[in-house]
């Protein structure tokens, strides 16, 4: 976390951030480069979009560094809000003056006046989203953190600058910020600033829907995302905003038997795939395969605790939970489906033995997403028992093994049967009708049951055994 100040020097010593620094001079105003800019410098993270408080006004700042800036840069000024956006090249810098705010208690629209930096620094949402560099010329790089920023850097603690009460009351999204720089980061909750996220949790209900998505898939996006979840399942803030995933929890016993806490199965699914993989809707699969649990659990006098169909069942509740997250309703939903739908195959397949048919239906049913599967399923592997374990991944082996090489020799993945509707109802005069679909269902199973090679010539002939059993005859070609 060190880093000293030369250091720091060379991040800023720049031609935007020298421009900034003249006209600042110029206009005899005060800027810093504040917030997230700031706090990536010393965590040594890529720094992304610029931010920059004026001690008076950020608008005339903005509008004069553009004009330096010269041609090709872009000025957007949002006079409402009192700041202006320079675009130039790839690199976009945010102007803001320093201000004052309050805020009412229903809504998240605050009262604004102008103010000092430190007003500004107060307004923040964390000390280490609060550390300010001056760039006026005389101190260049200078670092003001009034509320030890650094020192919460060096400790991994997220703390809020003022009474959390009141930083999370401002602007109650904060909550979940402060559950992502956790999780993102790897840092700590100052348990004040906990304890305040579990007292004031309900005002995330003045939070629009796409905000706290927009968080969750930070959370999930992040190294462990486990962290994420269980800190929001601590402060309460889950069960409000993710209350099907709450009710994994817990385990219940009969006659000696317990099953296993689906909660803590997932988020150890979740962390597991997220080793493996970066693809976010591939990591949301793992948090909704087990969803429909709770709603299929059972108890069978012969079998124990079963939760038959759960993956159809899961498949069939992601669209109202996706509607109510404001996640997105299309293909990236669906694939989210098709993962909660499949995700038992490739046990049940493992578990059993591995035929050649079961493997072609397999990769039909998945097609391109198979590989995403296979990682998904082999993340599922929970078990304690490494006898077990053990089994389930070599099965695995074999389960892939077949894939590539039935894959290779049939071509089924993005499987179109090589007779097509059209020519089967041209072949026998019909129309769009039942036996179509009965002919075309046959040679699709056929070719995945290995009766007949995946090429047209196979299917032509089965087509017409099929047809012929069926009672029909094909119509000469007139020529
Ligand atoms: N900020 C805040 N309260 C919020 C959002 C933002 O106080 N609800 C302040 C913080 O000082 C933050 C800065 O505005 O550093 C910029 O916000 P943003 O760009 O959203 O976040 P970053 O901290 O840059 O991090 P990220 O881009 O990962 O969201």
């Amino acid at each position: 976390m060190y880093i000293d100040k030369e250091e720091i020097f060379n991040h800023i010593n720049t031609r935007p951030f020298r421009i900034i620094s003249e006209a600042a001079d110029e206009l005899g105003v005060e800027a810093y480069v504040i917030g997230g800019y700031v706090r990536d410098i010393f965590l040594h993270r890529p720094s992304k979009d610029i931010d920059v408080v004026a001690v008076g006004s950020g608008i005339e700042l903005a509008k004069t560094v553009a004009k330096k800036f010269g041609k090709y840069t872009h000025l957007a000024v949002y006079k409402n809000f009192g700041t202006a956006q320079v675009k130039s090249g790839e690199i976009e810098i945010e102007f803001v003056g320093a201000r004052k705010e309050s805020y009412h208690r229903d809504s998240r629209k605050p009262v604004v006046e102008d103010g000092t930096l430190e007003d500004d620094q107060n307004r923040r949402d964390f000390t280490i989203n609060a550390l300010a560099l001056c760039l006026n010329k005389n101190r260049y790089g200078e670092l003001v953190d009034p509320f030890d920023g650094l020192e919460d850097m060096e400790n991994l603690t997220i703390r809020t600058p003022l009474d959390p009460d009141i930083t999370f009351s401002d602007d109650p999204l904060r909550m979940m910020r402060a559950i992502r720089f956790a999780t993102q980061l790897g840092f700590f909750i100052d348990p004040e600033t906990f304890d305040a996220i579990v007292r004031n949790k309900e005002r995330i209900h003045i939070i629009s829907q796409e905000r706290i998505a927009d968080e969750l898939n930070k959370i999930i996006l992040s190294p462990k995302p486990s962290i994420g979840f269980e800190l929001l399942d601590k402060t309460g803030l889950l069960s409000i905003i993710f209350p099907e995933l709450t009710a994994l929890k817990g385990v219940e016993t009969k006659e000696g038997i317990g099953h296993k806490d689906n909660f803590a199965h997932t988020l150890m699914v979740l962390d597991r795939l997220s080793k493996d993989t970066g693809n976010l809707w591939l990591r949301w699969s793992a948090v909704f395969h087990d969803i429909a649990k709770p709603a299929t659990k059972r108890w069978d006098n012969r079998l124990g605790w079963t939760f038959h169909n759960h993956n159809f069942i899961g498949e069939r509740m992601i669209p109202k939970i996706f509607k109510r997250m404001k996640f997105p309703m299309n293909e990236k939903m669906k694939y989210v489906q098709k993962m909660v739908n499949l995700h038992m195959r490739p046990i049940a397949l493992a578990d059993d033995e591995v035929t050649d048919s079961a493997v072609r239906r397999l990769l039909f049913d998945a097609g391109d997403d198979i590989d995403d599967l296979m990682l998904l399923c082999e993340a599922d592997i929970t078990s304690k028992n490494p006898e077990k374990v053990r089994r389930f991944l070599n099965n695995f082996r074999l389960v892939r093994e077949k894939l590539a090489i039935i894959e290779e020799k049939d071509r089924v993945r993005n499987f179109q049967p090589p007779v097509s509707g059209e020519e089967i109802m041209k072949t026998f005069a019909l129309p769009p009708s039942q036996p179509v679909g009965v002919i075309k269902e046959a040679i699709k199973n056929a070719i995945l049951d290995g009766v007949i090679p995946n090429e047209y010539e196979a299917a032509y002939e089965f087509m017409l055994k099929k047809a012929a059993e069926m009672g029909l005859t094909p119509v000469k070609p007139i020529c």
